[in-house]
């Protein structure tokens, strides 16, 4: 093992040996090489000749770009074309920290780690993977799950994905969670949790969320090292009351030295910048100090440096000059007023009674998304294909349910996205 991963590992284990015991065998390797090209740059910084740099520069210092640029991107150079640290732009991710406290205020004076940029959350899962999950690992889920989990945890790090159902009576089955919690073998339990939920658009009640988060407790308190990935892709956009509007992570970062809560968070779908890939991956356990968060951001770090490399500084800069703007809160919030109002038609129009002859929703509240589930024996797929063909609309089928995006479907079309469901079901049915 290289002397830089292991003096990592060995402050790790002086602060919480749980920890170290939570990384996969590559997170126990890797390190941010502090040696080497990037420690020599770092010391020929503001020299009168620097030949160090991999990047090509004017004449007069500047980064060198194709003039065809100019008219499209109004910033300074610097903030467009260099690469970014692999730790993601310094300024960006102390805002981002800050906002971190803002939008959950029951946080408090607890200390996290700073947010490490990731490349979008699908990359932020992808490093969780590379950090915690070693091959044969269980990665527990909800039965309603972002398809690209698989991908993720099992094709790159062959993890096994396990699921608990999500639903029971029309809220969180928190039994079923239970169960397959203190059901994973070994040590360490792996578990991402995503609320609002893709596909389901759920998000659990305040009183689900305290019930989940004893659970975890629970297994915690029995020796199990718990690592917590908390998918907040689609955080904030909550749409009724009662239903939690904090991230879940408020809850674990500081409930035991057990339990490692590893927040993916980013603008994506809150700040509506889907290709602009930008996500952020935070640490919290309880008893963290600075000192451990800054080993786990330097493994993570390194993890993307080998990966990646960095992400894009052009999107970190306009982001960052977006999060200062005056008017950007005010902006937001009529987005949100948008989405809000399209999910209010929807849940409207879809608890219309005739409807419940040929379909049901699942619980929804919050997100992008809410999912039906066909009745009389109708297949998902079939009505899919029939509304393409017939009613030219579009939805997407995940076993024999089927999700709608009304994230994506102007207010005037959800009655007649519904209808339409409805009248291919009947012509099914025949
Ligand atoms: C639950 C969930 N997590 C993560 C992502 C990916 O986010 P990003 O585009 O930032 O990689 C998505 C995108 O659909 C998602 O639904």
């Amino acid at each position: 093992m290289d002397a830089q991963a292991l003096s990592l590992n060995n402050t790790i284990e002086k602060l919480n040996s749980n920890v170290l015991n939570m990384l996969s065998e590559r997170g126990k390797n890797i390190f941010f090489p502090k040696l080497g090209i990037l420690a020599q740059s770092a010391q020929a910084k503001g020299k009168t000749i620097n030949a160090t740099i991999g990047e090509a520069v004017e004449d007069d210092g500047t980064s060198m770009h194709l003039p065809e640029f100019d008219a499209l991107v109004n910033m300074p150079t610097a903030n467009i074309f260099p690469y970014a640290p692999s730790f993601g732009k310094p300024e960006l991710r102390t805002l981002w920290k800050e906002s971190i406290y803002h939008k959950n205020p029951s946080l408090k004076d607890t200390v996290i780690s700073n947010p490490i940029a990731t490349n979008g959350l699908t990359h932020g899962l992808s490093m969780s993977g590379y950090m915690f999950a070693n091959d044969g690992d269980t990665i527990l889920l909800s039965n309603h799950y972002w398809e690209n989990y698989n991908l993720i945890f099992e094709n790159s790090y062959g993890a096994k994905v396990s699921t608990f159902e999500l639903f029971k009576s029309g809220g969180f089955n928190l039994a079923d969670f239970s169960k397959k919690l203190n059901e994973v073998e070994g040590e360490k339990i792996i578990t991402p949790l995503n609320f609002p939920n893709n596909p389901a658009g759920y998000t659990p009640l305040t009183a689900e969320i305290k019930s989940i988060v004893a659970e975890i407790k629970k297994v915690a308190d029995t020796g199990k090292k718990v690592i917590v990935i908390i998918d907040d892709a689609y955080f904030g956009l909550v749409y009724e009351d009662n239903v939690f509007t904090e991230s879940i992570f408020v809850e674990l970062a500081n409930l035991s030295e057990n339990v490692l809560a590893v927040k993916l968070d980013g603008p994506t779908k809150e700040d509506y910048v889907w290709g602009f890939r930008v996500g952020f991956m935070t640490y919290a356990i309880k008893g963290g100090t600075t000192e451990l968060y800054e080993a786990l951001e330097n493994k993570t770090a390194g993890a993307i440096r080998g990966n990646i490399s960095n992400i894009s500084q052009l999107s970190q800069s306009l982001l960052h000059k977006i999060y200062s703007a005056p008017t950007y809160e005010d902006s937001k919030k009529k987005k949100y007023a948008i989405l809000k109002n399209r999910y209010t038609i929807l849940r409207d129009e879809i608890s219309k009674t005739k409807y419940a002859e040929y379909f049901s929703p699942l619980p929804f509240n919050s997100g992008y998304f809410m999912c039906v589930e066909p009745k009389k024996g109708l297949v998902a797929e079939e009505i899919r294909k029939h509304l393409l063909e017939k009613y030219s609309t579009g939805i997407i089928v995940l076993g024999n349910v089927i999700r709608l995006a009304f994230s994506a479907v102007p207010q005037d079309k959800i009655p007649e996205l519904v209808e339409n469901i409805y009248k291919a079901c009947i012509d099914l049915d025949k």
